[in-house]
């Protein structure tokens, strides 16, 4: 069997390069002709303390010598202690553990849905952002704004409403008896590092107040330390009333929530669930990873390392005459000005660095949370390199 014949055995969801990775540690990847890459995507901000770090394996060993999977008929002792850790450490009260971050999107919605159901008359419909990004089960895919879903996978689930972001008028004319909530990323990550403006989020949370619908924050990407607060909504001061937190709580591992307010956790038994939600063998490791995140100094590190990489790439945009570099935290991107992203990616890999481009114009930026200024440098270096040495038709 060649290596094709193993490739075509796994559906053809996305474009790969035939790379098999082998192992890893920290920052490091290894394929299987033992070539070395530096790792600036890490899992599309996942692997929080980059490949295979002692927090995660020694959790996952502990746990997995004591109890895998109780069933979620029972309660078990990872689980409660993460959700309260995670209610401790946010504005939330309850949480319900999922396996993604579209099944943390999918139970917001359901939880917004039966909210309005419960409390408002029925409402069901939720106001979601052109260009969004929720996950790809088909109720998050009809909930996000990506214009190349718009025909896919039709006909898509009723009842979510696109408003382009920062337009509160947009939002105010939509909003009606029959809406849920509104619901959005504080920093688009596949749509390429937009945050939200401060004011948008300010102006929203009094709109979705006095129209008396919920506010849910997909906070997949920009939750548990990315942007140099555990959450980003922190940033704003902007309480939602829902916030879904996935990839980062993991650190490599399938975990991800939905947290939520008191007044609004109006599931009842049955209505929500899945034979692996909030298993211990996962539970453990988010608990891991919070403890981590919440030690002294840690977020002020990925703070001052967040600051070191948008000055790195903007001396390197200015050198190159290139955009501007947008975003907060480890969570950045780089306007290349024309569409040479994806040259870019596939020049910098052969060159032994990962990066990733959500759009053919620009380059987005997502370390390990522990990434060191070494590291920032080596990836500075191989970026010049490239952009210096190779040509790309502009
Ligand atoms: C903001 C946001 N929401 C949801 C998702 C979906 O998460 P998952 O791929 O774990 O289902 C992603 C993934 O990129 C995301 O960035």
């Amino acid at each position: 069997m060649t290596e094709q014949d193993q490739f075509d055995s796994l559906m053809a969801i996305a474009k790969r390069p035939p790379i098999i990775m082998t192992h890893g540690k920290g920052a490091r990847l290894v394929d299987q002709h033992g070539k070395e890459y530096l790792d600036f995507i890490q899992g599309w901000a996942v692997n929080t303390f980059g490949h295979s770090p002692e927090i995660v394996v020694d959790a996952l060993t502990r746990q997995a010598n004591s109890l895998i999977n109780p069933s979620p008929a029972f309660y078990n002792g990872p689980a409660l202690d993460l959700a309260t850790k995670l209610s401790k450490n946010s504005c939330f009260d309850r949480v319900f553990f999922t396996n993604s971050g579209a099944e943390a999107n999918e139970g917001a919605i359901k939880l917004a849905r039966k909210w309005g159901c419960k409390y408002r008359g029925g409402a069901y419909e939720i106001v979601t952002m052109e260009n969004s990004f929720h996950g790809r089960t088909l109720a998050t895919m009809s909930a996000s704004g990506k214009p190349q879903w718009k025909e896919l996978f039709e006909p898509k689930v009723p009842g979510f409403l696109k408003v382009p972001l920062n337009d509160i008028d947009a939002v105010d004319a939509v909003v009606t008896e029959k809406t849920a909530a509104v619901m959005l990323e504080p920093i688009f990550g596949e749509a390429g590092v937009i945050p939200a403006s401060e004011c948008f989020l300010k102006e929203l949370r009094k709109l979705t107040r006095e129209r008396g619908v919920l506010l849910i924050l997909d906070e997949v990407q920009t939750g548990m330390g990315r942007t140099g607060k555990l959450f980003a909504y922190e940033q704003s001061g902007v309480e939602p009333d829902i916030m879904t937190l996935g990839k980062g709580i993991g650190a490599g591992v399938p975990l991800a929530a939905v947290l939520a307010k008191e007044e609004v956790s109006c599931f009842d038994p049955g209505d929500q669930g899945g034979t692996y939600n909030g298993n211990p063998l996962m539970a453990a490791v988010g608990c891991a990873v919070l403890d981590a995140l919440i030690e002294p100094q840690f977020l002020e590190r990925v703070r001052e390392h967040g600051d070191y990489l948008a000055l790195r790439l903007e001396e390197l945009a200015r050198r190159h005459g290139l955009g501007t570099v947008q975003g907060r935290g480890l969570l950045l991107a780089l306007d290349l000005k024309y569409e040479i992203a994806e040259a870019v990616v596939e020049r910098a890999r052969d060159w032994g660095l990962l990066l990733n481009a959500p759009r053919p114009t620009l380059l987005r930026f997502m370390p390990a949370l522990n990434v060191s200024k070494k590291d920032i440098d080596e990836m500075i270096g191989i970026l010049d390199g490239v952009l210096s040495v190779e040509t790309f038709s502009r």
